[in-house]
């Protein structure tokens, strides 16, 4: 096939469709974290190889990109890879440690920690994420879009700062409220490599990208105002190269309007909110993504079919519904559902 030819039939496919809020045959579903541990084929990789080592295998990110998709017959790829990388080249020393998730052993705690950040050429530090892209691209199917992504400054901040995951989020509001000038100057260095690390993504072959603020929902309001939209807004606005943009968090039932308001083509949201209440905050000129509970996937298969039925119904038949779920697969997912999932979505959802 030709490159155009190549490119129109990637742009008519139903998610690419979806992005831009046009009609399309059904509702395309992707999952998060749909090459994850639920999968035997990915436990294997695992197997042999560490996470962070994986992530930093292209060839073996393209593989487990491509399987997920091939296995689960989902409409769209997501590159294998983490949001944390780029704090790893930031040197503050990234590891994942087994039961505990990553740790960050050298965090941000003061205005000279932030002062001490080096400046990264993404391109170069992130280069095997970007030749995972390319490799990915090449072996994918040639009607299903690949999804760069990485993490909103906010999410990456709170990494840093905290040192790893966290429940609370006191450190990092705290230097929020305390450290003004060394936080805008933290979220303004964050950002540019964001923008940075998703327009080399779209160069090397994403055809969309999807910006996680994971942990969002932990801000109210009047601080996601004040310390968070002009950032997100600067960093969407720096995604040049013709998106489209799916912007994420979890626990936003309170930010939607405001997530819009920073950017994205569509918002991804969490089960805490009903799909049609979601869609009415972000607005109709939007699309949505989401928002299936993951652990109605350890139900029995009649309540998935029901929820799907649920779900689409909220919907409403509109263009610019993606399925997803409201978060990542988790580990212990029966895998079977996944794939039933997938099929049901597509049964319901075609005219
Ligand atoms: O969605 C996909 O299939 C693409 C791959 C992907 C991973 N991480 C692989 C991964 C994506 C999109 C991410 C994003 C990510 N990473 C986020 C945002 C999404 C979210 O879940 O909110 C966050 C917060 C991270 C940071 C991170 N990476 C955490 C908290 C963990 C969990 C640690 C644990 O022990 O479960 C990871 C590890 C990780 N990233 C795994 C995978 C498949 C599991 C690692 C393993 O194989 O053991």
């Amino acid at each position: 096939m030709t490159y155009q030819a190549t490119a129109d039939r990637l742009a008519s496919s139903p998610f690419m469709q979806a992005l831009r809020c046009k009609k399309a045959d059904y509702t395309p579903i992707w999952l998060m974290r749909q090459a994850g541990r639920f999968m035997p084929e990915y436990r294997e990789v695992r197997s042999k190889t560490g996470f962070l080592e994986l992530c930093h295998n292209p060839e073996l990110c393209a593989e487990v990109t491509v399987m997920a998709v091939k296995l689960l017959k989902v409409d769209a790829a997501i590159i294998f890879s983490d949001i944390l990388l780029p704090l790893q080249s930031l040197g503050c020393g990234l590891e994942f440690v087994k039961g505990d998730g990553p740790v960050i052993h050298n965090p941000v705690r003061s205005a000279a920690d932030v002062e001490r950040l080096p400046k990264i050429d993404c391109r170069e530090s992130l280069s095997y994420v970007l030749e995972a892209v390319k490799t990915a691209r090449r072996e994918l199917p040639e009607n299903i879009p690949l999804i760069g992504f990485a993490g909103a400054p906010f999410t990456l901040a709170s990494y840093l700062i905290e040192g790893g995951s966290s429940r609370n989020f006191e450190k990092t509001k705290r230097f929020m409220y305390t450290e003004r000038r060394a936080w805008d100057k933290l979220m303004q260095h964050l950002s540019v490599i964001v923008s940075d690390h998703l327009n080399n993504q779209i160069d090397a072959g994403a055809q969309a990208v999807q910006i996680f603020d994971s942990w969002i929902g932990c801000l109210g309001q009047s601080d996601y105002i004040e310390y968070v939209l002009p950032h997100a807004a600067r960093t969407i606005a720096g995604i040049q190269k013709g998106g489209p943009v799916v912007h994420f968090g979890t626990g936003t039932s309170a930010l939607l309007e405001l997530m819009k308001q920073a950017g994205g083509d569509v918002i991804g949201v969490d089960w805490r909110i009903d799909l049609n209440a979601a869609w009415e905050k972000v607005g109709y000129d939007r699309g949505v993504q989401g928002n299936l509970d993951p652990v109605v996937l350890f139900a029995e298969k009649d309540e998935i079919k029901r929820r799907v039925r649920q779900l689409l119904k909220q919907a409403g038949g509109r263009a610019g519904h993606v399925f997803n779920l409201g978060h990542g697969v988790l580990p212990e997912t029966p895998y079977e559902n996944v794939k039933y999932l997938v099929e049901v979505v597509h049964e319901l959802s075609s005219k």
